[in-house]
Protein backbone atom coordinates (compact mmCIF):
# COMPACT_ATOMS: atom_id res chain seq x y z
CA UNK A 1 0.00 0.00 0.00
CA UNK A 2 1.51 3.37 -0.76
CA UNK A 3 1.74 6.42 1.11
CA UNK A 4 -1.13 7.83 -1.10
CA UNK A 5 -3.76 4.90 -0.28
CA UNK A 6 -2.70 4.45 3.64
CA UNK A 7 -6.17 4.36 5.91
CA UNK A 8 -5.37 7.69 7.77
CA UNK A 9 -5.64 6.60 11.33
CA UNK A 10 -5.91 9.05 14.89
CA UNK A 11 -3.12 8.16 17.83
CA UNK A 12 -4.66 10.12 21.02
CA UNK A 13 -1.55 9.07 23.08
CA UNK A 14 1.88 7.86 22.72
CA UNK A 15 2.28 3.86 22.24
CA UNK A 16 5.12 1.74 22.72
CA UNK A 17 7.19 1.71 19.64
CA UNK A 18 6.78 -1.98 19.28
CA UNK A 19 2.97 -1.26 18.25
CA UNK A 20 3.52 2.42 17.37
CA UNK A 21 6.07 1.51 14.42
CA UNK A 22 3.51 -1.67 13.38
CA UNK A 23 0.92 1.48 12.83
CA UNK A 24 2.51 3.81 10.98
CA UNK A 25 3.85 0.93 8.36
CA UNK A 26 0.16 -0.17 7.84
CA UNK A 27 -1.38 3.13 8.32
CA UNK A 28 -0.87 6.95 8.18
CA UNK A 29 -0.75 8.29 11.65
CA UNK A 30 -1.67 10.96 13.28
CA UNK A 31 -0.25 11.65 16.83
CA UNK A 32 -2.80 13.97 17.98
CA UNK A 33 -1.22 14.72 21.66
CA UNK A 34 2.09 15.92 20.18
CA UNK A 35 -0.29 18.89 18.22
CA UNK A 36 -0.28 22.25 20.16
CA UNK A 37 -4.13 23.05 18.38
CA UNK A 38 -5.69 19.77 18.56
CA UNK A 39 -8.89 21.07 17.28
CA UNK A 40 -7.19 22.33 14.32
CA UNK A 41 -5.22 19.23 13.57
CA UNK A 42 -8.62 17.17 13.65
CA UNK A 43 -10.22 19.35 11.37
CA UNK A 44 -7.56 18.99 8.84
CA UNK A 45 -7.31 15.83 8.61
CA UNK A 46 -11.59 14.55 9.41
CA UNK A 47 -12.56 13.75 6.38
CA UNK A 48 -10.22 10.99 5.92
CA UNK A 49 -9.87 9.49 9.23
CA UNK A 50 -11.39 6.14 9.86
CA UNK A 51 -9.85 4.49 13.06
CA UNK A 52 -8.27 5.70 16.44
CA UNK A 53 -5.65 4.29 18.24
CA UNK A 54 -6.52 4.65 21.50
CA UNK A 55 -3.43 6.06 23.66
CA UNK A 56 -3.65 4.72 27.33
CA UNK A 57 -6.02 4.83 30.49
CA UNK A 58 -5.76 8.21 30.67
CA UNK A 59 -6.80 9.83 27.36
CA UNK A 60 -10.60 9.76 26.80
CA UNK A 61 -12.26 9.48 23.83
CA UNK A 62 -15.94 10.47 23.58
CA UNK A 63 -18.52 12.19 21.78
CA UNK A 64 -16.19 15.90 21.23
CA UNK A 65 -13.43 12.99 19.48
CA UNK A 66 -16.74 11.74 17.70
CA UNK A 67 -17.64 15.26 16.66
CA UNK A 68 -15.03 15.73 15.11
CA UNK A 69 -14.10 12.83 12.98
CA UNK A 70 -17.29 11.99 11.12
CA UNK A 71 -15.97 9.16 9.03
CA UNK A 72 -14.77 7.52 12.09
CA UNK A 73 -15.38 3.35 12.19
CA UNK A 74 -13.48 2.12 14.85
CA UNK A 75 -11.47 2.97 18.35
CA UNK A 76 -8.79 0.35 19.59
CA UNK A 77 -8.12 1.22 22.77
CA UNK A 78 -4.76 -0.05 24.49
CA UNK A 79 -6.46 -1.65 27.77
CA UNK A 80 -9.16 -4.00 28.76
CA UNK A 81 -10.72 -1.14 30.69
CA UNK A 82 -12.28 1.36 28.54
CA UNK A 83 -13.45 3.40 30.70
CA UNK A 84 -12.05 5.98 29.25
CA UNK A 85 -14.03 5.55 26.09
CA UNK A 86 -17.46 6.33 25.98
CA UNK A 87 -18.64 2.92 24.09
CA UNK A 88 -22.18 3.94 24.75
CA UNK A 89 -22.00 7.25 22.45
CA UNK A 90 -19.81 5.21 20.30
CA UNK A 91 -22.27 2.33 19.52
CA UNK A 92 -25.11 5.09 19.05
CA UNK A 93 -22.88 5.98 16.27
CA UNK A 94 -22.29 2.63 15.27
CA UNK A 95 -18.49 3.20 15.67
CA UNK A 96 -17.04 0.07 16.97
CA UNK A 97 -14.69 -0.16 20.00
CA UNK A 98 -12.26 -2.93 20.71
CA UNK A 99 -9.96 -3.40 23.63
CA UNK A 100 -7.41 -5.87 25.12
CA UNK A 101 -8.62 -8.97 26.80
CA UNK A 102 -6.97 -12.09 28.05
CA UNK A 103 -3.67 -11.11 27.04
CA UNK A 104 -2.73 -9.07 30.29
CA UNK A 105 -4.73 -11.64 32.39
CA UNK A 106 -2.05 -13.43 34.21
CA UNK A 107 0.61 -10.10 34.21
CA UNK A 108 -2.48 -8.39 36.04
CA UNK A 109 -2.78 -11.82 38.74
CA UNK A 110 0.43 -11.57 39.30
CA UNK A 111 0.73 -8.20 40.08
CA UNK A 112 -1.92 -8.34 42.11
CA UNK A 113 -0.92 -11.10 44.10
CA UNK A 114 2.25 -8.86 44.58
CA UNK A 115 0.58 -6.52 45.80
CA UNK A 116 -1.33 -8.41 48.68
CA UNK A 117 2.20 -9.86 49.69
CA UNK A 118 4.39 -6.16 50.15
CA UNK A 119 1.40 -4.98 51.57
CA UNK A 120 -0.09 -8.09 54.48
CA UNK A 121 4.11 -8.36 55.02
CA UNK A 122 5.23 -4.78 54.47
CA UNK A 123 8.35 -5.80 51.89
CA UNK A 124 8.91 -2.42 50.64
CA UNK A 125 9.04 -1.25 54.15
CA UNK A 126 11.06 -4.00 55.04
CA UNK A 127 13.31 -2.84 52.01
CA UNK A 128 13.76 0.39 53.18
CA UNK A 129 14.35 -0.18 56.80
CA UNK A 130 17.69 -2.64 55.57
CA UNK A 131 18.93 0.00 53.44
CA UNK A 132 18.67 2.70 55.97
CA UNK A 133 21.10 0.78 58.19
CA UNK A 134 18.32 -0.32 60.81
CA UNK A 135 19.25 -3.88 61.05
CA UNK A 136 22.20 -3.58 62.18
CA UNK A 137 20.51 -1.88 65.25
CA UNK A 138 17.92 -5.01 65.82
CA UNK A 139 15.20 -6.85 63.90
CA UNK A 140 12.79 -5.25 61.73
CA UNK A 141 9.10 -5.65 63.89
CA UNK A 142 6.63 -8.66 63.14
CA UNK A 143 4.26 -7.83 60.52
CA UNK A 144 0.93 -9.04 59.82
CA UNK A 145 0.01 -12.35 58.21
CA UNK A 146 -1.69 -13.82 54.97
CA UNK A 147 -2.41 -16.61 57.42
CA UNK A 148 -6.04 -16.78 58.68
CA UNK A 149 -7.16 -14.00 56.66
CA UNK A 150 -10.35 -14.01 54.32
CA UNK A 151 -10.11 -12.33 51.33
CA UNK A 152 -13.18 -11.23 49.24
CA UNK A 153 -12.44 -10.26 45.47
CA UNK A 154 -14.57 -6.84 44.19
CA UNK A 155 -14.69 -8.33 40.64
CA UNK A 156 -14.50 -11.92 39.32
CA UNK A 157 -13.85 -11.41 35.98
CA UNK A 158 -10.72 -12.87 33.78
CA UNK A 159 -8.16 -11.26 36.25
CA UNK A 160 -10.64 -11.93 39.62
CA UNK A 161 -10.49 -15.26 38.45
CA UNK A 162 -7.01 -15.84 37.70
CA UNK A 163 -6.11 -14.08 41.35
CA UNK A 164 -8.50 -16.00 42.86
CA UNK A 165 -6.91 -19.53 41.11
CA UNK A 166 -3.90 -18.47 42.64
CA UNK A 167 -4.83 -17.53 45.91
CA UNK A 168 -6.22 -21.11 46.33
CA UNK A 169 -2.56 -22.47 46.42
CA UNK A 170 -2.44 -20.18 49.57
CA UNK A 171 -5.11 -21.57 50.94
CA UNK A 172 -7.26 -18.65 51.96
CA UNK A 173 -10.88 -18.87 52.27
CA UNK A 174 -12.51 -16.79 49.24
CA UNK A 175 -15.37 -15.26 48.77
CA UNK A 176 -16.32 -12.48 45.58
CA UNK A 177 -19.01 -9.68 45.23
CA UNK A 178 -20.29 -8.99 41.59
CA UNK A 179 -23.76 -7.90 40.12
CA UNK A 180 -24.42 -11.47 39.40
CA UNK A 181 -23.65 -15.16 41.05
CA UNK A 182 -21.81 -16.80 39.08
CA UNK A 183 -22.73 -20.16 37.81
CA UNK A 184 -20.04 -22.24 37.81
CA UNK A 185 -18.00 -20.92 40.66
CA UNK A 186 -17.57 -22.93 43.94
CA UNK A 187 -16.48 -19.46 46.09
CA UNK A 188 -18.85 -17.78 48.56
CA UNK A 189 -21.27 -14.96 46.61
CA UNK A 190 -22.07 -11.86 48.36
CA UNK A 191 -24.49 -9.79 46.23
CA UNK A 192 -23.98 -7.14 49.30
CA UNK A 193 -20.63 -6.01 49.27
CA UNK A 194 -21.31 -4.69 52.37
CA UNK A 195 -21.91 -7.76 54.22
CA UNK A 196 -18.86 -9.79 52.31
CA UNK A 197 -16.97 -6.94 53.91
CA UNK A 198 -18.24 -7.87 57.19
CA UNK A 199 -17.03 -11.42 56.86
CA UNK A 200 -14.07 -11.09 55.02
CA UNK A 201 -10.66 -9.20 56.28
CA UNK A 202 -8.89 -8.83 53.04
CA UNK A 203 -10.83 -7.07 49.79
CA UNK A 204 -8.79 -7.58 46.38
CA UNK A 205 -10.87 -5.15 44.00
CA UNK A 206 -10.18 -5.77 40.44
CA UNK A 207 -13.60 -4.33 39.45
CA UNK A 208 -13.33 -1.78 35.96
CA UNK A 209 -14.03 1.60 36.39
CA UNK A 210 -17.31 3.68 35.21
CA UNK A 211 -20.79 4.80 36.78
CA UNK A 212 -22.14 1.37 38.15
CA UNK A 213 -18.31 1.15 40.33
CA UNK A 214 -17.83 4.25 41.03
CA UNK A 215 -17.33 4.56 44.93
CA UNK A 216 -18.83 1.13 45.60
CA UNK A 217 -15.56 0.92 48.44
CA UNK A 218 -16.77 3.35 50.30
CA UNK A 219 -16.57 4.45 54.30
CA UNK A 220 -19.50 2.01 54.81
CA UNK A 221 -17.54 -0.82 53.13
CA UNK A 222 -14.07 -0.02 54.94
CA UNK A 223 -16.25 0.10 58.60
CA UNK A 224 -17.36 -3.50 57.65
CA UNK A 225 -13.93 -4.18 56.91
CA UNK A 226 -12.72 -3.65 60.43
CA UNK A 227 -9.18 -3.21 62.25
CA UNK A 228 -7.63 -5.90 60.63
CA UNK A 229 -8.68 -4.96 57.49
CA UNK A 230 -6.49 -4.57 54.02
CA UNK A 231 -7.82 -3.00 50.71
CA UNK A 232 -5.99 -4.02 47.39
CA UNK A 233 -6.85 -2.43 44.20
CA UNK A 234 -5.52 -2.86 41.13
CA UNK A 235 -8.58 -2.53 38.88
CA UNK A 236 -9.91 1.27 38.58
CA UNK A 237 -9.22 3.90 41.07
CA UNK A 238 -12.37 5.21 41.02
CA UNK A 239 -14.18 2.03 42.47
CA UNK A 240 -12.76 3.44 45.90
CA UNK A 241 -13.72 6.25 47.54
CA UNK A 242 -9.86 7.93 47.97
CA UNK A 243 -11.25 10.42 50.88
CA UNK A 244 -12.86 7.60 52.51
CA UNK A 245 -9.78 5.58 52.35
CA UNK A 246 -7.56 8.14 53.68
CA UNK A 247 -10.03 8.73 56.91
CA UNK A 248 -9.95 5.30 57.24
CA UNK A 249 -6.36 4.71 57.00
CA UNK A 250 -5.77 7.43 59.04
CA UNK A 251 -8.71 6.43 61.95
CA UNK A 252 -7.13 2.85 61.94
CA UNK A 253 -10.39 1.81 60.77
CA UNK A 254 -8.81 -0.79 58.65
CA UNK A 255 -5.29 -1.24 58.74
CA UNK A 256 -3.59 -1.15 55.60
CA UNK A 257 -4.14 -0.60 51.63
CA UNK A 258 -2.13 -1.64 48.28
CA UNK A 259 -2.96 0.50 45.59
CA UNK A 260 -1.97 0.01 41.75
CA UNK A 261 -4.72 2.46 40.60
CA UNK A 262 -5.55 5.94 42.23
CA UNK A 263 -9.13 8.30 41.29
CA UNK A 264 -6.93 11.24 39.50
CA UNK A 265 -4.20 9.37 37.73
CA UNK A 266 -1.04 10.23 37.88
CA UNK A 267 -1.93 12.50 40.78
CA UNK A 268 -1.61 11.04 44.19
CA UNK A 269 -2.90 12.10 46.93
CA UNK A 270 -0.57 13.84 49.38
CA UNK A 271 -1.97 12.09 52.21
CA UNK A 272 -1.39 8.50 51.09
CA UNK A 273 1.95 9.18 49.73
CA UNK A 274 2.47 10.52 53.84
CA UNK A 275 1.70 6.70 54.99
CA UNK A 276 5.09 4.74 55.19
CA UNK A 277 2.73 1.57 55.97
CA UNK A 278 0.75 1.61 52.73
CA UNK A 279 2.10 0.37 49.42
CA UNK A 280 1.84 2.61 46.60
CA UNK A 281 2.67 1.57 42.61
CA UNK A 282 2.07 3.55 39.58
CA UNK A 283 -0.75 1.50 37.37
CA UNK A 284 1.98 -1.25 36.43
CA UNK A 285 -0.14 -3.98 36.87
CA UNK A 286 0.30 -5.04 33.26
CA UNK A 287 3.46 -3.14 33.00
CA UNK A 288 6.47 -5.91 31.48
CA UNK A 289 7.34 -5.90 28.36
CA UNK A 290 6.33 -8.73 27.62
CA UNK A 291 2.82 -8.46 28.18
CA UNK A 292 2.81 -4.83 26.87
CA UNK A 293 3.85 -5.87 23.44
CA UNK A 294 1.13 -8.34 23.96
CA UNK A 295 -1.18 -5.75 24.30
CA UNK A 296 0.21 -3.41 21.42
CA UNK A 297 -0.06 -6.45 19.11
CA UNK A 298 -3.71 -6.99 20.05
CA UNK A 299 -4.56 -3.31 19.60
CA UNK A 300 -2.66 -3.41 16.01
CA UNK A 301 -4.79 -6.53 15.27
CA UNK A 302 -7.76 -5.21 15.58
CA UNK A 303 -7.41 -2.29 13.35
CA UNK A 304 -5.92 -4.62 10.92
CA UNK A 305 -8.64 -7.02 10.88
CA UNK A 306 -11.15 -4.04 10.42
CA UNK A 307 -9.38 -2.67 7.74
CA UNK A 308 -9.14 -5.97 5.97
CA UNK A 309 -13.11 -6.48 6.30
CA UNK A 310 -12.31 -9.82 8.56
CA UNK A 311 -14.31 -7.59 11.37
CA UNK A 312 -12.76 -6.84 14.88
CA UNK A 313 -11.21 -8.88 17.09
CA UNK A 314 -12.08 -8.35 20.29
CA UNK A 315 -15.15 -5.93 19.99
CA UNK A 316 -16.52 -5.04 23.96
CA UNK A 317 -20.11 -5.65 24.44
CA UNK A 318 -21.41 -2.17 24.21
CA UNK A 319 -20.31 -2.34 20.42
CA UNK A 320 -20.85 -5.62 19.33
CA UNK A 321 -20.23 -6.97 16.05
CA UNK A 322 -21.58 -9.45 14.07
CA UNK A 323 -20.24 -11.02 10.40
CA UNK A 324 -23.07 -9.62 7.83
P1 LIG B 1 -13.86 -8.55 33.18
O1 LIG B 1 -13.52 -9.96 32.79
O2 LIG B 1 -14.88 -7.82 32.40
O3 LIG B 1 -14.27 -8.59 34.73
C1 LIG B 1 -14.88 -7.51 35.36
C2 LIG B 1 -15.62 -8.04 36.57
O4 LIG B 1 -16.15 -6.93 37.28
C3 LIG B 1 -16.77 -8.97 36.23
O5 LIG B 1 -16.67 -10.13 36.97
C4 LIG B 1 -18.02 -8.20 36.64
O6 LIG B 1 -18.94 -9.11 37.21
C5 LIG B 1 -17.49 -7.23 37.68
N1 LIG B 1 -18.29 -6.01 37.70
C6 LIG B 1 -18.65 -5.24 36.66
N2 LIG B 1 -19.43 -4.22 37.08
C7 LIG B 1 -19.56 -4.38 38.42
C8 LIG B 1 -20.26 -3.67 39.43
N3 LIG B 1 -20.99 -2.58 39.14
N4 LIG B 1 -20.17 -4.11 40.70
C9 LIG B 1 -19.45 -5.20 41.02
N5 LIG B 1 -18.77 -5.93 40.10
C10 LIG B 1 -18.83 -5.52 38.82
O7 LIG B 1 -12.56 -7.65 33.15
P2 LIG B 1 -11.04 -8.06 33.45
O8 LIG B 1 -10.36 -8.43 32.20
O9 LIG B 1 -11.03 -9.01 34.61
O10 LIG B 1 -10.49 -6.61 33.91
C11 LIG B 1 -11.03 -6.00 35.04
C12 LIG B 1 -10.53 -4.59 35.20
O11 LIG B 1 -9.19 -4.59 35.66
C13 LIG B 1 -10.46 -3.74 33.93
O12 LIG B 1 -11.72 -3.22 33.57
C14 LIG B 1 -9.47 -2.66 34.31
O13 LIG B 1 -10.15 -1.56 34.86
C15 LIG B 1 -8.62 -3.32 35.37
N6 LIG B 1 -7.23 -3.53 34.92
C16 LIG B 1 -6.21 -2.92 35.59
C17 LIG B 1 -4.90 -3.14 35.20
C18 LIG B 1 -3.75 -2.51 35.92
O14 LIG B 1 -2.73 -2.28 35.31
N7 LIG B 1 -3.88 -2.25 37.21
C19 LIG B 1 -4.63 -3.94 34.10
C20 LIG B 1 -5.68 -4.54 33.44
C21 LIG B 1 -7.00 -4.34 33.88
P3 LIG B 1 -20.54 -8.89 37.08
O15 LIG B 1 -20.80 -8.64 35.62
O16 LIG B 1 -21.14 -10.16 37.60
O17 LIG B 1 -20.85 -7.73 37.93
C1 LIG C 1 -2.88 -0.45 31.08
C2 LIG C 1 -5.01 -1.22 32.24
O1 LIG C 1 -1.72 -0.13 31.77
O2 LIG C 1 -5.67 -2.79 30.63
C3 LIG C 1 -6.02 -1.96 31.47
O3 LIG C 1 -7.21 -1.74 31.73
O4 LIG C 1 -5.31 -0.51 33.15
C4 LIG C 1 -3.57 -1.40 31.96
O5 LIG C 1 -3.28 -2.65 31.43
C5 LIG C 1 -3.51 0.81 30.66
O6 LIG C 1 -4.70 0.64 30.01
C6 LIG C 1 -2.57 1.57 29.76
O7 LIG C 1 -2.67 2.88 30.04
Amino acid sequence: MTAQNKIEIVMTGPLMAYAADQLRARFTVHELWKEENRPAALAAVKDRVRGVAGGGAHVRIDDALFDALPKLEIVSNFGVGYDNVDATAAGKRSILVTNTPDVLTDEVADLAIGLLLATVRQLPQVDRYLRAGKWLSGAYPLTTSLRKRKIGIVGLGRIGKAVAHRLEAFDVPIAYHGRSRQADVAYRYYPSLVEMAEDVDTLVSVAPGGDSTYHIINAEVLKALGPNGIVVNVGRGTVIDEQALIEALKSKTILSAGLDVFEDEPRVPAELIAMDHIVLLPHVGSASVHTREQMGQLLVDNLVSWFDGKGPLTPVAETPWTKA
